[in-house]
């Protein structure tokens, strides 16, 4: 009898032991999983204009016409789906786009939307008002530059 109640009780002495670790180690995860994200702090030049393979400032000054119908035909091959120029479709209306962000954060947009809208808050916060999320279309640089040549003309 006795023997049995001890051992039960040094089963149940352990299972407590063993949650009690369990939840140490979560707390300490936990703690981890903050300091990574104080780390990961925007720098301006992001904040600006966004995350991704664009790395320096990009300058629209004049339209250049045959960039821009280039990239009117990758929008309705590649953006049309989600989005329209006037009205919230899938995604936001891209009509006023460039009067709204720079050149590079609608390119960092276009190339690298899962980092955009895991870390960017202009990104984030858009997000949150939309259920879908946008994918990655695989454009090449040059191709994205097209799109926003397009987007810049049709914000003017
Ligand atoms: C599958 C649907 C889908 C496709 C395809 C898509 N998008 Fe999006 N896009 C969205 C959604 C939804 C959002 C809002 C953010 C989110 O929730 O993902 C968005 C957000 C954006 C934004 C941010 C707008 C802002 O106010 O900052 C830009 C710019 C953009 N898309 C451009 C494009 C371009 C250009 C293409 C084509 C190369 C494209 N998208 C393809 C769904 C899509």
């Amino acid at each position: 009898m006795n023997i049995q109640v001890s051992k039960i009780t040094g089963l149940i002495v352990l299972t407590a032991a063993l949650l009690i670790g369990c939840g140490k180690s979560s707390d300490d995860e936990k703690g981890n999983t903050n300091s990574q994200e104080e780390k990961q702090e925007l720098t301006e030049f992001e904040i600006r204009n966004g995350i991704g393979p664009v790395d320096e400032e990009i300058t629209i000054d004049e339209i250049d016409p045959e960039l821009a119908k280039e990239g009117m035909r990758i929008f309705d091959m590649k953006c049309g789906a989600c989005h329209k120029l006037d009205t919230r479709y899938v995604g936001p209306p891209l009509g006023g786009i460039m009067n709204a962000r720079t050149p590079a954060y609608v390119m960092n947009m276009i190339l690298n939307p899962e980092e955009m809208l895991a870390k960017h808050p202009v990104a984030k916060s858009i997000g949150s008002e939309y259920p879908t999320r946008m994918t990655n279309q695989q454009l090449t640089r040059e191709k994205a530059r097209a799109v926003v040549e397009y987007l810049a003309q049709e914000s003017q």
